[in-house]
Parts: C-alpha cells; sequence; structure tokens
C-alpha cells in the first residue's frame, strides 16, 4: 500500500528519534533519511512533507550538513527544526547568528495564531529551547510568527511555498503544544492519518505470502518480544515452512524454556526446534569472569548451535531477524565507544549461507512491536515482556558463571518478579530483575552464624534504555521481595537495592 509519508531528515539531533514517534503517534507513517540523501531517494518515497531535524553543526559553517537544495523546489510542506530551521533561513536567503544568550529550557513563547502552523493553539505557552545560533534575518517571502523573550524569530513561515521554520523544539514533551504544532503541520500536508497496526499485520502477512510462498524460513527465536513477533508475523504467512530454532543455553529465568515452548508449538502449533545446550555453554563460560569474554563466549557459542541445527534442517533460504527500527537507525552511528558487546539472535547472517534475510519489524519501534504483537492476538504475557539480555542470565551472575549461583539467581529473580507482578507494577518498571554479585557476607539465622551470598535487585524506569533512573518501589514490596528471597532461597543471607541511574551504570551490571 502507498501510504501518506512524512519523511523527516536526519540532521544528528539527540530528539531525532522521537520525531519520527510523534508524527507515528498522530497516525501518520514517518520514516528517517539521512540529512544527504539524494533527491531522487526523496523523491521516491513520495513524501507528503518533510521535517529537517535540529543537530549539533553550525549552519555558517564549511563543511555544515545541508540537504540538497532541490528539496526545496519539491512543492512539498517543510517544517525545519532548530538547526533544521537556521538551515532554512540561511538556504533561502535570510541569515544565522550566534545569540546574544545561549538558551537551554523553558522558555515562554508567544504565537500568532492567525498562521496555520499554530491555529487553535493557547496564544502563550512554554516551549523546549536547545541553541547557541538563531535567524538573525528572516529570509524573504518569510514571517515571524512566533518569538520567545531572548529570540524574537522562535518561528518563521512562508504560507505561500509551505515552509516553516522553528527555533524551539514542539516534538519534546517540554513544548505542551507540541503535538498540536506537529498535527497542524501534518494538515498543512494534507497527509492522511492511516497508520494503524492492523491494517500494518494484514498488508505485512500478505507481502510475506506472495514473497515465500512455497520456500522455507528459519528464525532463531529468543523468546524476546521483537523476534516472538516476527515469528508469529511470519507463521501467519507461511505457517510450517518456517521453521523456528530456540536454544536453551542454560540461562535462562526460571520456566522460560517451558513457556516459550508450550507458547509456540501448543498454542501456535508453530515448527519448532528446541535445543538443548546448556551443558555446552556452560563448559564454554567455566573459569571465565571477565564480562566481555563472557559476551563473545555465548555469541560465538550461539552461532556454533545455530550453524549446526540449520545444517541438520537442510537448505532454507530465508533468516528472519527481529530487527526493529532503532536497531537501524543506531546502527548508522558508528563513532560510539564499546560499552558493552551486544549479543542478539540477529548476529547471525555471517554464520550460515542464507539468500536473504527477512527482517519484518525493520521499521517498527519497540511499543509498536507490541502493539502489533497485540494486533496478532499474542498473549499480554509474551508482548509486555521485560526486554531480557541475549547473554540472559550470564551478565547478572558476576565473576564464574556456575549452575549452583544460576540456580539461586533464578528463585531470587522469580520471587521479585513474582512480587513486582502482584503489587501490579509489572507495566510500570521498565526492567526489574535480580542479580548476584558474587559476594558472601556474614549473618545470623536462628541462633547460626551464616556466610552466603547477597543478592542484589535492580528495577529502572526508562523508555529507551539509553538512560535509566532506579525505580522507586514501594518499601512494602522491598521488604516482602527481601523476606521472601533470605526464606526462600538457600544460601542466600542479605538483599540489596541498587540506587545507581543510567549513567553513571549501566542497567545490566555486567
Ligand atoms: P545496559 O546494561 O547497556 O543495557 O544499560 C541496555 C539495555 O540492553 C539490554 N541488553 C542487551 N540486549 N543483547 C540484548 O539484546 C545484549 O547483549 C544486551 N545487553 C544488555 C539490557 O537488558 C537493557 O535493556
Amino acid at each position: 500500500m502507498n501510504r501518506d509519508t512524512i519523511l523527516v531528515m536526519d540532521f544528528g539531533g539527540q530528539y531525532n528519534q522521537l520525531i519520527v514517534r510523534r508524527i507515528r503517534d498522530l497516525s501518520v507513517y514517518s520514516e528517517m533519511l539521512p540529512f544527504d540523501a539524494s533527491i531522487e531517494e526523496i523523491k521516491k518515497k513520495n513524501p507528503k512533507g518533510i521535517i529537517f531535524t535540529g543537530g549539533p553543526a553550525v549552519v555558517t559553517d564549511k563543511d555544515a550538513p545541508l540537504p540538497d537544495p532541490k528539496v526545496f523546489e519539491l512543492g512539498v510542506p517543510i517544517l525545519g527544526i532548530c538547526y533544521g530551521c537556521q538551515l532554512m533561513g540561511h538556504m533561502l536567503g535570510g541569515s544565522v547568528e550566534a545569540s546574544d544568550i545561549r538558551e537551554y529550557g523553558s522558555a515562554r513563547v508567544a504565537f500568532r495564531l492567525e498562521d496555520p502552523l499554530f491555529w487553535g493553539l493557547d496564544p502563550e505557552g512554554l516551549c523546549w529551547m536547545s541553541h547557541t545560533y538563531q535567524i538573525s534575518k528572516t529570509p524573504p517571502g518569510f514571517r515571524v510568527v512566533a518569538s520567545t523573550p531572548s529570540c524574537e524569530k522562535a518561528a518563521i513561515s512562508n504560507n505561500e511555498k509551505k515552509l516553516y521554520g522553528v527555533q524551539f523544539h514542539p516534538e519534546v514533551v517540554h513544548t505542551p503544544q507540541g503535538d498540536d504544532i506537529l498535527r497542524n503541520f501534518l494538515n498543512i500536508c494534507q497527509a492522511c492519518a492511516d497508520w494503524r497496526m492492523e491494517d500494518f499485520a494484514a498488508e505485512a502477512v500478505a507481502g510475506l505470502k506472495q514473497k515465500l510462498e512455497g520456500k522455507k524460513a528459519l528464525c532463531a527465536l529468543s523468546g524476546g518480544v521483537d523476534s516472538s513477533v516476527a515469528a508469529v508475523l511470519l507463521n501467519r504467512a507461511i505457517g510450517k515452512d518456517l521453521i523456528c530454532v530456540f536454544v536453551d543455553n542454560g540461562l535462562l529465568r526460571l520456566n522460560e524454556a517451558k513457556e516459550v515452548e508450550e507458547l509456540f508449538k501448543k498454542k501456535y502449533d508453530m515448527n519448532f526446534v528446541k535445543v538443548d545446550a546448556s551443558d555446552r555453554f556452560l563448559q564454554k563460560l567455566a573459569g571465565v569472569t571477565d564480562p566481555e569474554k563472557k559476551r563473545k563466549a555465548i555469541g560465538e557459542e550461539f552461532i556454533r548451535v545455530f550453524e549446526e541445527e540449520s545444517k541438520k534442517i537442510g537448505q532454507v533460504d530465508y533468516l528472519v531477524q527481529g530487527t526493529i527500527y532503532p536497531d537501524v537507525i543506531e546502527s548508522g552511528s558508528k563513532n560510539a565507544a564499546v560499552i558493552k558487546s551486544h549479543h542478539n539472535v540477529g548476529g547471525l547472517p555471517q554464520a550460515v549461507d542464507f539468500k536473504e534475510i527477512i527482517e519484518p519489524l525493520r521499521s517498527l519501534f519497540k511499543d509498536e512491536v507490541r502493539r502489533l504483537g497485540v494486533a496478532l492476538g499474542m498473549p499480554d504475557r509474551m508482548v509486555y515482556r521485560q526486554p531480557f539480555p541475549g547473554p540472559g542470565l550470564a551478565v547478572r551472575c558476576l565473576g564464574e558463571v556456575t549452575e549452583e549461583k544460576l540456580e539461586i539467581l533464578r528463585k531470587a529473580d522469580f520471587i521479585f518478579r513474582e512480587e513486582i507482578a502482584k503489587a501490579g507494577l509489572d507495566r510500570d518498571i521498565w526492567q526489574y530483575f535480580a542479580v548476584i554479585p558474587n559476594l558472601l557476607s556474614v549473618g545470623v539465622m536462628g541462633d547460626e552464624r551464616t556466610y552466603a551470598h547477597a543478592i542484589a535487585l535492580r528495577a529502572v524506569a526508562s523508555t529507551d534504555a539509553m538512560t535509566a533512573d532506579w525505580a522507586e518501589i514501594p518499601h512494602s514490596v522491598l521488604k516482602t521481595v527481601s523476606n521472601r528471597i533470605v526464606n526462600e532461597v538457600p544460601n542466600v543471607n542479605r538483599v540489596v537495592y541498587d540506587i545507581t541511574s543510567k549513567p553513571p551504570a549501566t542497567i545490566e551490571w555486567e
């Protein structure tokens, strides 16, 4: 289906993904392209409107990122945000200068309501500013349509050409009328609000059916949300021609392997291969204490196991992966420091000789994947699962990974999860789990001295796992969890709660 699309052109700002999100939340499909996409690439997307994002560069610098100037000749409405606004000023005959005052944070803004971008708004409100430069001379054909006390040209508009620029950020929650401004822009674009998950599901199934009819596809199923939704989607399209391989690496949570197997084999009647590889993984991890070495060992072993299994299955042309949109966007940034080597079941293409990789969730954000899961009739407990790292409990079992420590960890983790669910907090907290920090301490139980393991509880609030705050769980819940863990889990005499945010910590301990 040819859906109305708003193109977001990426100039490197920190809120870029959020712009795409906001547009999709307003039920209009949106995609991001790099700032230097050619005019042909842009035309191919047939956009109803274009948004230039913010970014860290200075538009007057020699190497400043600029779009192909022909973009202004497409006759498509354009909204420039922050840097995006400045570049419009700069490229269309105005000028941009450093402001007297650097403006970061909330500012009072007055809107000229006769401008279609601001129709229906309150005439005054707050907006979020984050800039050092601003438009000093309005380009010809434009007029100023919003001002803040320190930024006279906080928004510019050329209604005839449908070109708009806002110096502030309408996409962040700190601009309370931001959604209304974006909605007005979508109206200016005459973009149809038809982005609905039910339609996406039906279209995706039909498309996959057409492409893969009569052919076999292999899916490395981790039981996580993304690979599970991808598997259900493919199963709808090609039924038993989809073969799901689920590797039990011995690093899963209590009952996890059983639950995944029951869902996919019994409920969905899928072609499901469970590989019990626990011993192999634990052998590879014997004596390994360094977090990065653990991650690498698990990643490599996974590939070995998967390779062996796919050889047994015979020639399969297609590999299904649960890659989602943030992965696609993030893989574009090459200069980031390696904090942790993430291992996903997705990292497989070199391992086995496939003709093609199928990534049916490539255009979706995490919560859209969840909505798709719901639209496909998947149970809430699968769709709203918290994220779980590829290396599993190994990165929550500090020091050497042993069966004894894993057993303690599984039990403690299960109790924590159970109590969080009982308290009705399971949908509110991004992630919550137990860690065994490889630390013995002295305690007293009955009249006996004990020297036993400590368990750390980790629970965080986050929206995207890039940053996180420790979750403020009611003390009564923590108390119950602590009591239950020391009473029900042998060889544990102490429970601590991790009160560090990310940064400076990370969510997982390793
Ligand atoms: P950190 O610990 O880096 O984690 O703050 C951020 C998010 O990523 C998850 N995580 C992983 N997910 N493979 C994954 O698929 C991995 O290797 C991995 N390591 C961490 C973590 O649980 C959190 O949600």
